[in-house]
C-alpha cells in the first residue's frame, strides 16, 4: 500500500536515518477566511495526502517505517471544514504504517530521532517546527551519559525528492497530460470566443470556468490575460483592460489538475485576422518556439535552448529593424534583452516553475527522457519604445507549450490549442 514513489525514496535514503516531511498549512486570506488549501508539493508527491497540519515520518531502519501524525477526527470540525481520515484513515487509505493525531508528534520526536544517524529535515520552510526539532536535537545532545543518541547529519531531503519528481511516471505524464488538455480545451474557447469590446476579465472568467468545469482544481498560477500593450508587460494579472479591435490578446493560463500543472501561451488577434506587423512578430516567435520545441531530446541542454531561442530572435530582430548591429555582438551585449527578457522555459510539475537542478556546478543540466519542460519564448515592445519601426510599438507575443522529452524526441502535451496563424485564423472565424 505504501507508494512508489515513497518506497523510491525510502531505497534512495541512508537506510539508518529518518525523513520528517511536513505538509502545508492553511493560509489565511484576510480575517478569518482562508485560501483554498494547497497541499505542500513534496508532501503530496510522496504521500497523496491532501490535508493540512500533517507530518510524515520515514525510517526505513524502524519496524514501523511510515509513520502519519494527521488531524484526528471531529465532528464538530467536519461539519464545519470537511472530513478528515483522521488516525485510522491515514493506515487503511494512505498506507500508513503507524498513525497519530498531530498532537503528539512532539512527545514522540526524541524516540522517533534517537539511534538515525542521519536526518532528512528541509530547514527553513516552516520556522516553527524547525525550532522544534533543532531544540530537540540538543536536548538529546545534553543527554550523552545516557543511551540516546541524536542525528549528527541534517541532510535537506530535497537532494532526493526533487531529483526524483524531475523525471514523470507515466501516472504522472498521463495526470500532466489531462491538465494540459484542459488548459488547451480552455485556449480553444477562448479564441472562439473572443470579440472587440471584451474585457480582459471576461476572457479570464471563461478560461477559469473550463477549468473547473473540467476538474482542475482551478489555474496553476494566476492566469494571465493581456491584450494590446499589456502582453507586453510579463506578469501582467490585473485583467481589467479592454479588448480593442485591431490589437493581440495574449493569454497565459494553465490548470492544475490532481496535483500536476499545465502552462500554456497563445497571443492571437482580437478581430480574427492577424495585422502584417503583427504577424511580423508572431512568425519570428513561432519560428524560434518551434525550433526550440524539436531541440527537447535527450542531452540537450537548458542553455543550448536559451542560447537558440537567443540566437533565432535576434537574428530575426535585426531584420524586422528592432535591433540594429551584427547579431553576434547584439547577443554578446545582451541587447536583445531590451525585447526577450526572460528564460526559455522551465521544468513543469506539481509545481508550475518545478523543482530540479538546473547547473552542475556551472554545466548546464541536459534533458532526458521523462522531463517535462515549457518552451516559451516572446518579444515584448514597450509603447514607448525609442528607434524603432513605429508599427511594432505595444506589440507583445508569447507562445508555450508543454513538451515532455522521450527517447524518440518531443512530446507535445499542448498540441491540442493551435499556434499556426493560419489555423488560429480559422478557427476564430468559426
Ligand atoms: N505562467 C508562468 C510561466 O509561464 O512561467
Ligand atoms: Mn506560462
Ligand atoms: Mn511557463
Amino acid at each position: 500500500m505504501i507508494r512508489p514513489q515513497l518506497a523510491e525514496f525510502m531505497r534512495r535514503m541512508d537506510q539508518k536515518s529518518v525523513a520528517i516531511i511536513p505538509s502545508a498549512r492553511e493560509a489565511t486570506r484576510s480575517n478569518d477566511t482562508q485560501y483554498r488549501f494547497r497541499q505542500d508539493s513534496d508532501f503530496l508527491y510522496l504521500t497523496g495526502f491532501d490535508e493540512p497540519d500533517s507530518i510524515a515520518v520515514i525510517a526505513p531502519f524502524r519496524e514501523h517505517k511510515y509513520t502519519l501524525f494527521v488531524r484526528p477526527r471531529d465532528p464538530e470540525q467536519e461539519i464545519w471544514v470537511g472530513r478528515r481520515a483522521g488516525v485510522a484513515g491515514a493506515k487503511s487509505e494512505f498506507g500508513a504504517n503507524e498513525s497519530f493525531p498531530i498532537e503528539e508528534f512532539e512527545g514522540k520526536l526524541q524516540d522517533m530521532l534517537d539511534g538515525a544517524e542521519k536526518l532528512y529535515y528541509r530547514l527553513g520552510a516552516y520556522p516553527d517546527l524547525d525550532h522544534k526539532v533543532i531544540q530537540k536535537i540538543a536536548q538529546m545532545r545534553a543527554l550523552n551519559r545516557k543511551p540516546i543518541h541524536p542525528p549528527r547529519t541534517i541532510i535537506d531531503p530535497a537532494t532526493i525528492v526533487h531529483e526524483m519528481r524531475v523525471f514523470k511516471s507515466d501516472e504522472e505524464i498521463e495526470l500532466m497530460q489531462k491538465a494540459a488538455d484542459i488548459a488547451a480545451e480552455a485556449h480553444v474557447e477562448a479564441m472562439k470566443a473572443v470579440r472587440p469590446g471584451m474585457k480582459e476579465y471576461e476572457v479570464e472568467a471563461l478560461v477559469e470556468r473550463i477549468f473547473r468545469q473540467q476538474g482542475a482544481s482551478g489555474p496553476s498560477y494566476n492566469s494571465i490575460v493581456g491584450a494590446g500593450a499589456n502582453a507586453t508587460v510579463l506578469h501582467y494579472i490585473n485583467n481589467d483592460g479592454e479588448l480593442r479591435d485591431g490589437d493581440l490578446l495574449l493569454i497565459d493560463a494553465g490548470a492544475e489538475y490532481k496535483g500536476y500543472a499545465s502552462d500554456i501561451t497563445r497571443t492571437f488577434p482580437i478581430n480574427g485576422r492577424f495585422s502584417p506587423a503583427q504577424r511580423d512578430i508572431y512568425d519570428l516567435v513561432l519560428e524560434a518556439q518551434v525550433a526550440c520545441v524539436d531541440m527537447v531530446r535527450p542531452g540537450t541542454t537548458h542553455d543550448q535552448l536559451k542560447e537558440r531561442s537567443i540566437e533565432i530572435l535576434t537574428e530575426g530582430m535585426v531584420k524586422l529593424g528592432l535591433l540594429k548591429g551584427k547579431p553576434a555582438d547584439l547577443i554578446k551585449e545582451k541587447k536583445h534583452e531590451q525585447f526577450y527578457m526572460h528564460g526559455l522555459g522551465h521544468l513543469l510539475g506539481i509545481d508550475v516553475h518545478d523543482v530540479g537542478v538546473y547547473y552542475y556546478d556551472k554545466q548546464s543540466r541536459a534533458l532526458e527522457p521523462g522531463t517535462v519542460m515549457t518552451v516559451e519564448p516572446g518579444i515584448y515592445i514597450s509603447p514607448d519604445t525609442k528607434d524603432i519601426p513605429e508599427k511594432y510599438l505595444g506589440i507583445g507575443v508569447r507562445i508555450e507549450d508543454d513538451v515532455l522529452c522521450t527517447s524518440n524526441g518531443p512530446r507535445v502535451l499542448t498540441t491540442k490549442v493551435p499556434k499556426d496563424p493560419g489555423e488560429i485564423e480559422a478557427l476564430m472565424a468559426k
